[in-house]
């Protein structure tokens, strides 16, 4: 006779194999020779600062992107930083931004001194609402900050023209969205300076932190390189309050072995998003792509009254999903003596309340979309 525990063992059925919600093992094997190959590169180098491999980076990506001037930093945070700064934005001045995001674009804000000034989301898209942007211009006002939150860009063209006719700075928060484009422009090449991010999970993802700073003004551009090593000018001559926001010369090497690849890796994010586009229901919205914009989908983001037990479910069948964002900034402690109440901007709060981020990475591979797909097919809000 058996042993009970044995039999026990034999009749449990094993747990359906778990979908993760970002992975990219699959990326780096497919890419190791190559990785190797640009690592060694620079450690025989021994460039590890700047030098070539930083700046041969920063000719590709200004390339990709049709803007005149990139310069690589070490995170998407310092990038922000830098642009602020070199826009002297800083004590006294008021920043336009939106309050559903990543808090680095507030911290940003915060960093200079200056005082962000929220303004509530368009519920369709998550992004900056354009037609309450010229209403929250004061005196003080000197940009606005939109985020292409997601992989969708903001609505530039008005806020350009509200820039325009405020006489603001236009600083795109683009961390979320290389490649997307815009009537044909891509994201970083539309406003006065734009801010990207490497952060491993972002679309072009580097080992560790890395960002990116991109203009089409020279000045801008000068500055910047001048912000992120100490405010040089030359040698030992500090002009100006910098730091250290350089870009390792090996995430560099890193990046440009991945660069040519970012339109593949876009697409088949893409791809993925179009795959889960037939699961709308009455208790599920999809994220809309807007006419005239294509979203890179660093995030695929879906809406539901019942988001809590939505991510229940799919965690019980092996889904796993993530919040963003789960408070908005301007209900954040850090921002609470800017005095906005809860329900003062309520398009952010209810999506704060009701978005869910599903798996999105560019390796999916059809079962594990096919799983997610059948997991929301078989969630039911009334069984909650
Ligand atoms: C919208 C947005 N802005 C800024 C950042 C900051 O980038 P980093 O993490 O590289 O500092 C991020 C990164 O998560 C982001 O998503």
């Amino acid at each position: 006779m058996k042993h009970p525990s044995s039999t026990a063992q034999l009749i449990t059925a094993p747990p359906p194999p778990a979908v993760p919600f970002f992975d990219s093992t699959a990326q780096t094997s497919e890419l190791m020779a190559e990785i190797q190959h640009a690592m060694e590169r620079v450690i025989r180098s021994q460039r590890f600062i700047l030098g070539e491999e930083v700046a041969a980076f920063e000719r590709e990506i200004a390339a990709y992107l049709g803007v005149e001037h990139a310069i690589g930093v070490s995170s998407g945070t310092d990038a922000l930083t830098i642009a602020l700064s070199a826009l002297s934005i800083g004590e006294g001045d008021e920043v336009i931004t939106t309050p559903y995001t990543f808090f680095a674009t507030t911290g940003a804000i915060l960093r200079v001194g200056a005082k962000p000034v929220f303004v509530d989301i368009e519920p369709d898209s998550f992004n900056l609402n354009a037609e309450l942007v010229a209403q929250a211009v004061t005196p003080r006002t000197r940009a606005i900050l939109p985020v292409h939150l997601f992989g969708q860009m903001a609505d530039m063209r008005a806020l350009r023209a509200i820039a325009t006719d405020h006489g603001l700075a236009l600083i795109e928060d683009a961390a979320q969205a290389l490649g997307a484009l815009q009537q044909g422009t891509r994201a970083g090449a539309l406003g006065d300076i734009g801010c990207f991010s490497f952060f491993p999970t972002k679309n072009l993802g580097a080992f560790g932190d890395g960002g990116l700073v991109t203009t089409n003004d020279d000045r801008l551009a000068e500055l910047s390189r001048s912000l992120r090593s100490h405010g040089f000018s030359a040698k030992h001559l500090s002009q100006r309050l910098g730091g250290n926001y350089r870009l390792d010369a090996l995430q560099a090497a890193i990046l440009r072995v991945k660069l040519p690849y970012l339109e593949g890796f876009n697409a088949r994010r893409r791809r993925n998003a179009r795959h889960y586009s037939e699961v709308a229901g009455p208790s599920l919205s999809l994220p809309r792509e807007l006419p005239g914009r294509t979203h890179v989908y660093n995030q695929f983001v879906v809406r539901s009254r019942e988001r809590d037990a939505l991510a229940a479910h799919l965690l019980a069948c092996g889904v796993r999903t993530e919040h963003y964002y789960p408070i908005p900034i301007h209900l954040q402690p850090a921002c609470a003596r800017f005095g906005y109440l809860v329900g003062s901007l309520p398009e952010a709060e209810s999506a704060a309340r009701q978005a869910l981020a599903l798996p999105i990475f560019p390796e999916l591979e059809d079962w594990m979309l096919n799983a997610v797909v059948e997991a929301l097919r078989s969630f039911d809000p009334k069984h909650t």
